[in-house]
């Protein structure tokens, strides 16, 4: 795991906006793994600022996103879909036909997750999936305890991430749903890249544990350990917790710019 540290949530996000530009001006027609949550929205503005200023083009991109909320309607304004339209889609010239949301409305969720995942396998597979952290360690909405080899599936919220995700309706927890559809850990490690943010000190622990904890299902995002070209966007209070973090710093100044990017 590389493990990139950045002054501020501006730098980093900035960083990681790169790593993305760059693949889709490689690949134009390139898989993107997508997260919502308070963590990529700085992300999300830089790709819009690069589609505006320096032609990013997001015509043949395809995206999935990592989740949604079980029972609410697309519409709903703390759904996932009015997020990804509100921050990004709506602000790119991505094709609205190659945007994949889980439809926290499905009537039989099952066979949409099996559906969910076929569309992932026939697109080609994700490229490039970007990622956000719970404080509990949780990736997409994979709590502690989720199977490494799961695939899309129904989950159920723990608590924490309940009362954390109050924020985003008016701090009223009993309007946070409890259950939601996620990629599951399995679909997750598939991605040919992974790269997760994470920003504040209320993640450093979750990253502590993430980065040079043991892997274990209890952090479900300590698998990106296992996996083959994975980095970590954070800045100065979220590596709090790190015991290497002048290493990582001196590895990542150390590189050329052509290979930061890449
Ligand atoms: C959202 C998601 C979640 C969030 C995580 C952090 O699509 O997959 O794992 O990334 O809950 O949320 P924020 O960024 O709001 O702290």
């Amino acid at each position: 795991m590389e493990v990139i540290i950045s002054p501020d949530t501006e730098t980093a996000s900035g960083a990681a906006a790169r790593v993305v530009a760059r693949l889709v001006r490689e690949k134009p027609n390139a898989v993107l793994g997508l997260a919502t949550g308070s963590t990529p929205l700085k992300l999300y503005r830089k790709l819009i600022q690069l589609h505006n200023e320096e032609e990013l083009d997001f015509s043949e991109v395809t995206t999935f996103n990592l989740d949604e909320y079980v029972g609410l309607e697309k519409e709903h304004p703390q759904s996932y879909h009015a997020f990804m339209w509100e921050h990004l889609f709506s602000q790119i010239n991505i094709k609205p036909e190659n945007v994949h949301i889980p439809d926290g409305m499905a009537k039989d969720i099952p066979v949409f997750c099996a559906a969910y995942e076929r569309a992932i396998a026939e697109a080609g597979g994700i490229d490039l999936q970007v990622l956000g952290i719970g404080s509990d360690g949780h990736i997409g909405f994979n709590e502690p305890t989720s199977s490494f080899a799961s695939r899309t599936r129904i989950k159920t919220l723990t608590q924490q991430t309940v009362q954390d995700n109050a924020r985003f309706f008016d701090g009223d927890e009993s309007q946070v749903p409890h259950h939601c559809i996620t990629m599951g850990i399995g679909t997750i490690m598939d991605a040919k890249r992974c790269i997760m943010l994470a920003f504040g000190e209320e993640k450093a622990e979750a990253i502590a544990a993430t980065v040079e904890g043991p892997v274990a299902s209890m952090v479900p995002a300590s698998i990106l350990q296992h996996h083959p070209n994975a980095k970590v966007f954070i800045d100065n209070p979220a590596a709090a917790g790190l015991k290497l973090s002048d290493y990582y710093r001196w590895v990542y100044d150390g590189k050329p710019d052509w290979q930061r990017d890449a």
